[in-house]
């Protein structure tokens, strides 16, 4: 059920200029109607993403993002769309109605999911000062009375239905209780609490309200997993949540943020005073998590476990970020620790002295690379070479590219001229393709002119009425637009090949895509004066003309686009576009001496 209408919806679309809205994220330059930056969605050098004031929407011609400031704000802020429409009508101080019943009922489930969480943090909290077994943990694990109470770490009491209890107590709902992901009810119909006999830690949403748990257990004997966690809820979703954001990013320093992988990291490095550190919630670390952070921080620290599955975890990581704005460094440990077991032996300084030194990215991918190779032998430099300009293809700086290559070109012994012609030629392969797709996508959305529309629609129209493709038989199917004309031309020329008559019912028989034949209809009953006046000859010269417009366009850029290296490609390039400019002057000739 939609929330809203859609002329309410476009009206706060237009009380916000998309320009206005989008620099608040990307510094925009004017460039003729359009402005353009760099594309906050994906990593570029040279600005690809464009925003069209005329048209209120933005596009960027390097990840194909694009869309209305709604969707914008969708993808930039992570927000879904009745958020992002609330934002822009608060922005251009609209008040949009009241809720609909649906949403308000949402709104209301929502809040009451939050008091559930929050009550029954409470009784853990309170809880854990009742249990000796729980008081020994804490202490065991060297948590120490104020950071317990800064993360309102519990205990959720080895009973079946202890929570459960207590919030029916402050009137909860079982229904609520269960759909919130609190209590459990089986197939048998029992219901309990889904937390049993664990250390409760709560997961805190980055507006500081409690939205989920994770629950450690206390003993390696005790059944189930080692953590616990709340399910995805209504008001709880994994992939863009991150344990301790609400207080990181109150506390960033030095622009980073540094993120572990467990609740018990956080709190270590926290009690010793590094604040500025995020855990993912028992799920990898996505995009959307770096997304997030970067509002906060220019850069991101991966500390994660020293052991082999840490180091797995962090390369998968930098995949899923290699297109992220953020910067991103690596910090490894030792592979018997974790930054809790670091931090809690060696201390502050000490852990704030390898952070100085975590690598960049490239620096511990360059590792990773070399690390089961043979850098002794030939192959193994050469491999390890191959892989090194892969990995600089992806650097922004050029100041980094130089100090890297130094680097492999000292590993190698390959020149730097060598390792930098190749890194080069991959960047320009990469350019090549988005022009390519750039290339593609102004072909498919140019405006075609109207006189070269009405020709086309003339030249169609006339072949079906006289039945007969013999007038179209000068032109190819390049000389019609993309899309409709074109279908249409070589649905005729189709007919006229099989032998099959030429009349509307064939053609359209032939069409495959039922808006081309709706629009065919449309034009065979057109009264149109423009389309009934116009002969053939002079719809046919329009065509030609356009035809060769269009190619001279389209071959300039792809020979702009093509390898240099690829001599024979241009060449012919060269001499398709010296035909085109002859055929085109002499027509004009011909066209002036008339
Ligand atoms: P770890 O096993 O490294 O946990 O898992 P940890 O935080 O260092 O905890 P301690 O020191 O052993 O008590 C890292 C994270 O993976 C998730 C949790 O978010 C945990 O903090 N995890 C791990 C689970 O969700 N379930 C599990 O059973 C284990
Ligand atoms: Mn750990």
């Amino acid at each position: 059920m939609p929330k809203y209408s859609r002329e309410l919806i476009d009206e706060v679309i237009e009380a916000n200029s998309i320009v206005d809205v989008v620099s608040g994220y990307v510094t925009l330059k004017k460039t003729g109607r359009n402005y353009t930056g760099l594309c906050p969605f994906h990593n570029e050098k040279t600005p690809s993403f464009s925003v069209s004031p005329d048209k209120n929407l933005f596009y960027c011609f390097g990840c194909q993002e694009g869309g209305s400031t709604i969707d914008f704000l969708m993808k930039i802020e992570n927000i879904d769309f009745l958020e992002a429409l609330e934002m822009l009508a608060a922005r251009a101080g609209i008040t949009l109605p009241k809720t609909g019943d649906f949403d308000e009922a949402r709104d209301n489930q929502k809040k009451r999911f939050y008091q559930i969480h929050r009550d029954l943090a409470n009784f853990y909290y309170v809880n854990l000062k009742r249990n000796e077994q729980a008081k020994n943990y804490v202490l065991s694990r060297g948590i120490d009375q104020n950071i317990r109470k800064d993360f309102g770490i519990g205990f959720a009491p080895n009973a079946w239905r202890a929570g459960i209890g207590f919030l029916t107590e402050r009137g909860h709902t079982i229904d609520d209780m269960i759909a919130c992901g609190v209590a459990i009810r089986n197939d048998r119909g029992d219901i309990y609490d889904r937390f049993r006999n664990r250390l409760m830690i709560p997961i805190l949403n980055s507006g500081g309200k409690v939205i989920g748990f994770g629950g450690r257990k206390m003993n390696d004997e005790d059944n189930g997993p080692k953590y616990l966690n709340s399910p995805d809820t209504p008001i709880f979703n994994k992939g863009y949540e991150l344990f301790n954001l609400n207080q990181a990013k109150k506390n960033i320093s030095g622009d980073q943020l540094i993120v572990v992988e467990g609740y018990m990291d956080v709190i270590a490095l926290c009690q010793n005073g590094v604040k500025n550190c995020v855990a993912s919630l028992g799920t990898s670390f996505t995009l959307h998590h770096a997304k997030l952070i970067g509002r906060y921080a220019k850069e991101i620290v991966l500390c994660f476990d020293g052991d082999e599955a840490g180091n797995q975890a962090t390369q998968k990581a930098l995949t899923e970020l290699k297109d992220s704005r953020v910067r991103i460094k690596v910090l490894r440990l030792d592979p018997k620790d974790d930054p809790d077991s670091f931090i809690r032996r060696e201390g502050t300084n000490a852990f704030n002295q390898v952070l100085k030194n975590a690598m960049t990215s490239t620096s511990y991918l360059l590792k990773e690379l070399e690390k089961p190779l043979d850098m002794r032998s030939e192959d193994g430099r050469i491999k390890y070479a191959e892989g090194a300009i892969n990995i600089l293809s992806r650097l922004d700086s050029d100041v980094s590219l130089s100090f890297y290559t130094k680097q492999i070109a000292g590993q190698t012994g390959i020149s730097e001229q060598v390792i930098l012609g190749a890194v080069q030629k991959n960047g320009e392969a990469r350019d090549r393709a988005i022009g390519r797709i750039r290339l593609n996508y102004q072909a498919k959305t140019k405006k075609i002119k109207k006189a070269y529309a009405q020709a086309q629609c003339a030249v169609l129209r006339l072949a079906i009425e006289e039945k007969s493709a013999k007038a179209l038989s000068q032109f190819s199917s390049s000389y019609f637009s993309k899309g409709f004309y074109r279908n249409v031309f070589e649905a005729i020329m189709d007919c006229a090949n099989a032998e099959t008559p030429i009349d509307a019912i064939s053609v359209m028989s032939v069409l495959a895509d039922e808006k081309d034949i709706n629009t065919l209809q449309k034009l065979l009953v057109s009264q149109d004066e423009d389309l009934i006046n116009i002969n053939f000859d002079e719809a046919a010269d329009i065509i030609n003309k356009n035809y060769l417009e269009n190619e001279i366009t389209r071959i300039t850029s792809e020979i702009k686009l093509c390898d240099p290296e690829d001599t024979e490609q241009r060449q012919q390039l060269l001499k398709q576009l010296t035909v085109l400019k002859t055929v085109q002057s002499n027509k004009e000739e011909a066209n002036g001496k008339r």
